[in-house]
C-alpha cells in the first residue's frame, strides 16, 4: 500500500526515534514519551511544544489541550506542519533527517507555536495569542505577532532574533535566516509592514522595512536594510538595499542558493 506524504513524515520521525533509541539509551525516555507513545505528528508535537512552552501562568497540560483543540479545529495547521518539516529537511543542510529539527530547531518549533496563537487571533482570543507570542520568543528567541500570516513550506533557519510584525505577509516556500526582521519603519502605522511573496529567500539579518512587497523568488543578502520593493527574481543587498543581480534559479529559497551572482557596480540593477 503506497503510504501518503501526510502519514510518511511521521513514520519517519517515529523510525528514526525508534533507530536513535538503540544509539543513545540515555535519550530512551525522552524519545518515547515524547515521540514513540503518540499516534501522530500532531500529537507528538503537541506535547513537545506544550512541555517547551509551559510556565507557571500555563502549565503544560493546559497548553496541550488547547494545542490539541486548535489543531483539530483547523486541519490547514497540520499540512502547514508537515511542508514545514519537509522544507527544513530539504533546504537545511545540518537537518540530516527529520526527526532532529523536528525536536531541535527553535525556528521549526516557534513557527509551529505561532501557528497556534495565529488561529487564536483569529478567533478573536487576542490576549491568549499574545500570551502564547510572549512565551514563543521568550522561550525559541523568535518573536512572530499572532496576526502575521505565515504560509507553509517556510524555514525559520535558526530561529534566533526574528521578528515578524503585526501585518507582515510570508507566502509558501519562503525560506530565512536568524536574526531577520520584517519590520515597520516606525513612519506608519495600520498595514505598515512586508509582504514577502512566494520562495523569496532572506540572508541573516536583513532588515526588511514598511509595507514594501518582495517580490516572488526574489533575494535578499544578508545584512541588508530593504526599504524599497524588490522586483520578482531579483537579488538585492547592502545597506540600503539595490538591485545587485538575478537569482540563478526561480525559487532561490528552495535551493538555498546563497551567491549573489552579478554586481553591478553603479547600483543600477539589471
Ligand atoms: C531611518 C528611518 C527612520 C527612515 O528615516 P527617514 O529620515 O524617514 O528616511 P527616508 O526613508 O526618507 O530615507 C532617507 C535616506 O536614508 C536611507 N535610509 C533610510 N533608512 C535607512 C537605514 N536604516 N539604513 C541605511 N539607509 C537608510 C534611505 O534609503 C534614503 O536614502 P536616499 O535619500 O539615498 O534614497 C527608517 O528607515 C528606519 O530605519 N527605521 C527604523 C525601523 C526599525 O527599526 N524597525 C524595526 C521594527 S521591528
Amino acid at each position: 500500500m503506497a503510504v501518503d506524504q501526510e502519514t510518511s513524515i511521521w513514520l519517519a520521525v517515529h523510525q528514526e526515534a525508534s533507530a536513535e533509541i538503540a544509539r543513545e539509551p540515555i535519550l530512551a525516555g525522552f524519545l518515547h514519551t515524547t515521540v514513540l507513545k503518540h499516534d501522530s505528528l500532531e500529537s507528538s508535537l503537541s506535547f513537545h511544544l506544550a512541555g517547551k512552552l509551559a510556565s507557571e501562568s500555563l502549565p503544560s497540560i493546559l497548553l496541550r489541550e488547547l494545542i490539541d483543540e486548535t489543531m483539530a479545529a483547523d486541519p490547514r495547521i497540520g499540512r502547514a506542519i508537515r511542508a514545514d518539516l519537509q522544507a527544513v529537511h530539504d533546504r537545511d543542510p545540518a537537518s540530516h533527517g527529520y526527526l532532529t529539527p523536528f525536536l531541535y530547531f527553535k525556528g521549526f518549533h516557534a513557527l509551529q507555536a505561532h501557528r497556534i496563537a495565529h488561529w487564536l487571533w483569529n478567533q478573536e482570543r487576542r490576549v491568549l495569542a499574545v500570551h502564547l507570542q510572549n512565551r514563543i520568543s521568550e522561550v525559541f528567541g523568535a518573536d512572530i505577532h499572532p496576526a502575521a500570516c505565515m504560509g507553509s513550506g517556510i524555514l525559520i533557519d535558526h530561529g534566533t532574533g526574528v521578528v515578524i510584525g503585526e501585518t507582515a505577509v510570508v507566502e509558501d516556500n519562503v525560506s530565512m535566516l536568524h536574526e531577520v526582521t520584517l519590520g515597520g519603519t516606525g513612519k506608519q502605522t495600520g498595514d505598515r509592514h512586508p509582504k514577502v511573496r512566494e520562495g523569496v529567500l532572506i540572508g541573516a539579518g536583513a532588515k526588511v522595512l514598511g509595507n514594501v512587497e518582495i517580490g516572488a523568488g526574489a533575494k535578499i543578502g544578508a545584512g541588508s536594510v530593504v526599504l524599497d520593493a524588490v522586483p520578482p527574481h531579483r537579488t538585492v543587498a547592502g545597506v540600503p538595499a539595490r538591485i545587485v543581480g538575478m537569482p540563478h534559479t526561480t525559487a532561490p529559497a528552495l535551493e538555498m542558493d546563497q551567491s549573489i551572482p552579478h554586481v553591478y557596480t553603479d547600483g543600477s540593477g539589471i
